[in-house]
């Protein structure tokens, strides 16, 4: 088994991208600017954002939050966009995710000017991404095909497995996946909650890519020897031995699958922190096309 160490390779990545602004700036450039707006007090979202936002710093990027008070209108929500739509100074922005209920997300993820949604996931955004046209791809997939590149794991008639038919990972994935390129050309199968004899499905996989919500889902006897296999799920579960209070369990039963595995991501320290620097790749992006 080889761990998929995607704080190590996100570490890497963060240098390149810290360098690539070092010669923005020495060649006169603008610093890129990314703003994240947060709305409410959900945990995890503050976590998220603070973590992107110190991830920014750490490259010398440039950033900002809007924090909004989670009895903000869907009214004020969409004014606050227009004006960082219209805002020169700023390259590219995200609206954490989840909003509270009376605010319509689709509405304000529409309403993100699509040269400016480095989270990729305007519908624009999302067609292009289908079409294989240069565009920002949703900052999930876009890191678990980084780590797929860096560790030169093979994909080529590969059959891809998929858990997970959200907007934001399984979807574009599973088409990420099965696109004519590197990393692609796999034959792939995105199953969901309505899904009939998913073990037997997920057997058959040579690529296992996991993005459910359910802690310590996938067992052993649900792969087969040598799969690779990326954890896209994080839930906090109560432990008050940690410091935090919680304790984070991947989608996958890390221990007891592990050795089945040819690759296989961790929780945490796996898929997360590389979508943190999709992210920063996508902002550098957007203020370089400027
Ligand atoms: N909530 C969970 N993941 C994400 C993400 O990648 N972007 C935004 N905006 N919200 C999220």
């Amino acid at each position: 088994m080889q761990l998929l160490d995607g704080k190590k390779t996100a570490a890497e990545i963060k240098i390149e991208v810290a360098e690539e602004i070092k010669r923005l700036k020495s060649n006169g450039g603008k610093i890129p600017h990314l703003v994240a707006v947060l709305v409410g007090n959900n945990g995890a979202s503050i976590t998220y954002v603070d973590a992107k936002i110190a991830a920014c710093k750490l490259v010398g990027m440039k950033s900002t939050i809007v924090r909004l008070n989670d009895t903000v209108t869907e009214k004020e929500l969409l004014k606050k966009v227009d004006e960082l739509n219209k805002d020169k100074d700023v390259d590219g922005f995200i609206v954490q995710l989840p909003l509270p209920k009376h605010i319509n997300e689709k509405k304000v993820t529409e309403a993100i000017r699509p040269t400016k949604d480095v989270d990729g996931f305007h519908p624009s955004n999302i067609g292009k991404m289908m079409l294989n046209l240069p565009t920002f791809l949703p900052a999930t997939p876009f890191g678990i095909l980084q780590l797929i590149e860096r560790y030169n794991i093979e994909t080529n008639g590969k059959h891809c497995v998929v858990i997970g038919r959200s907007s934001i990972v399984g979807s574009p994935i599973a088409n990420l996946m099965s696109r004519n390129s590197y990393p692609g050309n796999c034959t792939v199968t995105l199953t969901h909650s309505r899904t009939v004899n998913l073990a037997e499905i997920t057997k058959t996989a040579d690529i296992l890519i996991v993005a459910l919500g359910k802690p310590h889902f996938i067992k052993p006897e649900m792969v087969k020897d040598g799969v690779v296999i990326f954890d896209v799920g994080i839930t906090r579960i109560a432990d008050k031995s940690k410091k935090s209070g919680y304790k984070l369990y991947g989608d996958v039963d890390f221990e007891a699958v592990k050795d089945k595995a040819s690759f296989i991501t961790p929780v945490p320290g796996g898929v997360g922190p590389m979508t943190i620097v999709s992210l920063l790749k996508n902002t550098l992006l957007a203020a370089k096309d400027k």
